[in-house]
């Protein structure tokens, strides 16, 4: 029997209905009708703490909701994910970034392969490597101690390190510089390295495929700024150069050494790459020992999501309360807030995460879907948003539901500012979700007609996630639960988060426009785009 669109199905039906009876309840009364509610709709994993009382959900929300991924089989995809089966149907690929942190006794087999010792073996070769950089062992070519680490990469060969090495700093070995080159605009690489001597510096080529058109633009710029200071000399690429990739072919190509390239495997997605040796710039900021940490961090989490029944689940309860929110209460987006000045990239991390997954348009059986699929995920560090867009979540006119990130304790001892730090965290998801009425207003002695522009509806839901301290561990821990929440929500649009068709028509228009720039050959292109060539060809 042919299985109906996931809208036309019981549980989907009941959280319709569900929705209807909870409309134009405010929080408000929810808090005050169940004092213990702040309490009770909360959960525990891997040292986070999520709070989601502030969502407009209740219990029988969630009971709901636990219905709904049952039915959509949510249990035996995240087993199937585990197990390393070939969910990415569209690439035929098994998707196992838990693998990359699972334990050396696991086994996790592929195509009759058991992978685990191959992940193993890279990470020792990554924690070999990554001590004879930080203790001056590994040299450049004129025996000059490396000083700087640029990586190069783009998407998840550059999001997850930049997130990480900013979060991780207080870990880091300050006596290194590390810099991110992503960009195909010349600035980045320019402004990346015009302060640093090429004779201390190692330049990791970061790309799963080798062949990305930026990555491999600022490689072929980063071999000549390179081979400029040593007259030429090809020797100086072993020591200065190292490639993680999975194209072993590509990188001799390109002129590395492949005893310098650390390797990793189709099953691992670009933007789940980050504890493949994607992550070597980590390990070589914090250390081995820090950085497995950071593995265990994401394997306690992964552990948690595998087992944890749904209604005490971080990632499950994460995922499903995005899809509550986005497919029953007509959200949109989900503003992701760290109040944490060295989260300051975890949102842009998140965007290709969640957009690159679950930005999707038809179900893995290639039916176009009648629903919203992937939310869009953006965000700041607080308290900076409080000063720009806060005005809109709190007074505009969209829901905008919002995941505040706060840690009990911070790495620098500066009274008063943490204590007011997450003054502000606990005070912005308060005054959100419980807002100030027209007759609050007015009893403070507002005037008449100010009275509604100082109105706060409140009702607009937040979750607070709160860990000790943002170590390692903490940090691994928070990755894998958006990553599973991400999956989560995957698994109920019925969507394959793994392939990513959506940015290849963009790239291979890119190949066919870039010759036409510098030629005056007849263009073919719609007039508007016609038009912008001529231009950029007479101006260039
Ligand atoms: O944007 C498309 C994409 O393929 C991402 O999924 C990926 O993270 C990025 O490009 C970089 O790819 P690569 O690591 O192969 O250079």
């Amino acid at each position: 029997m042919e299985r109906r669109q996931l809208t036309e199905r019981a549980p989907w039906k009941s959280l319709e209905d569900h929705a209807a009876q909870l409309r134009g309840t405010h929080l408000r009364s929810l808090f005050a009708d169940d004092p213990t509610r702040g309490e009770r709709l909360a959960a525990e994993g891997a040292g986070l703490y999520l709070d989601y009382a502030k969502q407009r959900a209740t219990d029988e929300t969630i009971r709901r909701l636990v219905a709904l991924a049952e039915d959509c089989g949510l249990r035996a995809k995240i087993d199937a994910m585990f197990r390393g089966d070939k969910i990415n149907t569209t690439e035929d690929r098994a998707v196992l970034h838990v693998a990359l942190r699972a334990p050396k006794d696991r086994s996790v087999v592929v195509d009759g392969r058991d992978v685990m010792p191959d992940v193993h073996a890279v990470l020792d070769a990554m924690a070999r490597f990554a001590t004879s950089v930080r203790d001056g062992s590994f040299r450049g070519h004129s025996g000059e101690r490396i000083r700087n680490v640029v990586n190069v990469g783009i998407g998840g060969s550059d999001l997850g390190p930049v997130m990480a090495y900013r979060a991780l700093r207080p870990f880091s070995d300050r006596g290194l510089t590390f810099r991110f080159v992503s960009n195909v605009d010349g600035t980045d690489f320019a402004e990346a390295t015009r302060d640093l001597d090429p004779k201390e510096t190692l330049f990791l080529i970061a790309s799963k495929t080798f062949t990305t058109q930026e990555t491999m633009t600022n490689a072929a710029t980063a071999r000549a700024w390179v081979l400029g200071t040593f007259g030429g000399d090809e020797a100086a690429i072993a020591k200065h150069f190292v490639a993680i990739s999975t194209n072993a072919a590509e990188v001799t190509k390109f002129g590395i050494d492949t005893a310098n390239m650390f390797g990793f495997w189709d099953w691992v997605g670009g933007r789940y790459s980050m504890t493949s040796a994607i992550g070597l710039s980590t390990m070589i900021a914090i250390g081995p020992e820090r950085y497995r940490e950071l593995l265990a961090g994401f394997h306690a989490m992964d552990e948690h999501y595998r087992t944890a029944p749904f209604e005490k689940n971080l990632p499950a309860l994460m995922g499903l309360l995005a899809v509550w929110n986005q497919s029953f209460l007509g959200a949109h987006t989900i503003a992701v807030l760290p109040y944490d000045q060295y989260l300051e990239r975890f949102p842009a991390y998140l965007q290709q995460l969640a957009m690159e997954s679950n930005g999707k348009q038809v179900t893995l059986d290639g039916t176009r879907v009648s629903y919203e699929t992937g939310p869009i995920y953006w965000g700041e560090p607080g308290t900076n948003g409080q000063h720009s867009f806060y005005q809109l979540i709190h007074q505009g006119t969209k829901l905008i539901p919002c995941d505040f990130i706060a840690f009990c304790r911070s790495h620098h001892r500066l009274p008063p500012h943490h204590d007011l730090l997450m003054a502000n965290v606990f005070a912005q998801a308060e005054a959100l979700a419980f807002g100030k009425t027209a007759e609050e207003v007015a009893a403070e002695g507002t005037a008449p007609a100010l009275v509604p522009h100082r109105v706060f509806d409140g009702n607009r839901p937040s979750s607070t996630i709160l860990a000790d301290e943002l170590k390692p561990h903490a940090l691994g821990a928070l990755v894998a639960l958006y990553e599973h929440s991400i999956f989560t929500q995957g698994a109920i649009f019925d969507v394959n988060p793994f392939d990513q068709w959506g940015v290849e028509l963009g790239k291979a228009l890119a190949k066919r426009i870039a010759p036409e720039l510098t030629s005056d050959a007849p263009l073919a292109h719609d007039s508007s785009t016609n038009t912008l060539i001529r231009r950029y060809r007479a101006r260039r």
